[in-house]
């Protein structure tokens, strides 16, 4: 039995949305349309027109934020408010973000700003491929240092660009390969333009704004050895190293990480930075490392000579819509026979939460934030009431594996569950929800857009009022 170690003082509980799953309000106020707005999947819900309408409820959602007795909020700045075609500033979009802190920091709720949740100017994608394109650097350094001077004053705590490794891993987030496009090819490019785009706005943050923190964003599925098989072990490491080669090994280690960049030679690929460009990612130095944990991986070995060369995906495995990614030569995705999943196939892995501490920051020696963690699930609506008790169970037990965390000497400097208020999840609508306040809405009817506190609301406003010691 460890000595446990309470909680830090000043421990940011929060939790987190992003601008194109809750504001709704797409065309207003001189908005432009976002990558987000204008994709059309036809197997799930992607409507970002309305959905949870915090744009025009935001005051009434931050009195629930204060009720709960949230720390922080975090949140993500739509880039096509503040500039509609990605060329030109809409003040009307700043004075949105400028009423937003304002109202957060008069309720005393300390701001995590996060600069790019997977919504770039659809024009800046049609122009030249979006992230394809290092000219996406300029932009986005453009958009990040009007935000460092609008809200530089009151907002103490940004991320720059939200799972950037996750985009490789999905490239359907971000809008899509452009057409003729290799895929290879694209993971290689939007990597490296995110690195130095993460590594610019990292060293004008730190210019214009020496008291601010800035960190990178990855999203972080430990990988476990599916046996143990030294191939599989083997597998196991090379996801790892895989899921954080980019950005964090460069901004943090300021080197390229060789398993990886083998990889891409074996296919005909040199994706070798410049060493010009290496040093300037390497002076980038976050502050702190934020990461997304949802659930875990498992690893098997691929060998080089299997039938499908090729990565690709693994169709069978998961129950539901998930599939595993492949990436021959380095590791194939499999199966947990030991974990719960969610309703959606997920796995439900608490203790993968503090070996995912545990290792990155022994890797990255940085503090760490938890910017995401949460179930999704389908909840009812009952006489006002939802009894989300099944939420409380998963988000209970990965903070009580976060406190060990903290008890094995790693410095965590928050914690912010996905999500603050019903959203459009990413994959699923409405239909998969995450919030510790239900919506009334469902995908295919808005309804009232009436908010209702859930059973989870309450356990974690103890939660927060004991500073973590009541779980
Ligand atoms: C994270 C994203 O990776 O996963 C969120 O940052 C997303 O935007 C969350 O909502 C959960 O995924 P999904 O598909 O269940 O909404």
């Amino acid at each position: 039995h460890l000595v446990q170690k309470p909680f830090p003082e000043n421990f940011l509980w929060g939790a987190a949305t992003a601008a194109y799953q809750v504001e709704g309000a797409i065309e207003e106020d001189g908005k432009g349309i976002s990558v987000q707005d204008s994709k059309n999947f036809s197997n799930y819900f992607h409507d970002t027109t309305v959905t949870s309408d915090h744009y025009h409820r935001f005051r009434e959602d931050i009195a629930l934020m204060k009720t709960l007795g949230l720390k922080s909020y975090r949140f993500s700045i739509a880039w096509t408010r503040i500039y509609p075609d990605g060329e030109t500033l809409n003040p009307a979009g700043v004075s949105f973000y400028n009423q937003l802190i304002d109202e957060l920091i008069k309720n005393n709720i300390e701001p995590l700003v996060t600069l790019y949740h997977f919504d770039h100017p659809q024009s800046l994608q049609e122009n030249f491929g979006g992230w394809y394109s290092e000219q996406m650097i300029t932009h986005f350094l453009t958009f990040a240092v009007t935000c460092f001077h609008a809200f530089g004053d009151r907002v103490r705590w940004f991320m720059t660009i939200c799972e950037s490794n996750n985009v490789v891993l999905y490239p359907d987030l971000i809008g899509g390969v452009p057409a003729g496009i290799d895929v290879e090819v694209w993971r290689f490019q939007v990597s490296r333009v995110m690195a130095l785009a993460n590594a610019r706005v990292i060293q004008s943050c730190r210019k214009l704004l020496p008291q601010a923190k800035i960190g990178p964003c990855i999203g972080y599925a430990i990988a476990y050895p599916a046996t143990s098989a030294p191939q599989d072990v083997m597998a196991a490491l090379n996801e790892d190293e895989f899921r954080t080669f980019y950005p964090l090994d460069l901004l943090c280690l300021g080197r390229q990480n060789p398993t990886v960049v083998n990889f891409f030679a074996c296919r005909g690929l040199d994706i070798r930075l410049s060493p010009t460009e290496l040093e300037e990612i390497k002076g980038a130095n976050p502050d702190f490392i934020a990461f997304n944990y949802y659930q875990s991986d498992v690893a098997k070995a691929c060998p080089d000579e299997s039938e499908e060369a090729q990565p690709g995906f693994n169709q069978e495995g998961k129950k539901g819509g998930f599939v595993y990614p492949r990436f021959p030569g380095l590791y194939a995705g499999d199966s947990n026979p030991y974990l719960e999943r969610n309703d959606w196939d997920w796995e439900i892995d608490p203790v993968g939460l503090r070996i995912a501490c545990r290792k990155l920051f022994d890797r990255y020696q940085l503090p760490l934030m938890i910017t995401e963690n949460g179930l999704g699930a389908r909840d009812t609506l009952a006489n006002g009431e939802i009894n989300d008790a099944y939420r409380i169970d998963y988000l209970q037990k990965h903070v009580e594996q976060m406190q060990l965390a903290i008890s094995d000497g790693v410095p965590l400097l928050g914690y912010y569950p996905w999500s603050f208020i019903d959203l459009m999840s990413t994959s699923n609508g409405y239909n998969k929800r995450y919030g510790f306040v239900y919506v009334d809405r469902e995908d295919s009817d808005i309804k009232t857009l009436t908010r209702y506190k859930k059973a989870s609301f309450y356990w974690y406003q103890r939660l927060i009022s004991s500073n973590g010691a009541l779980l």
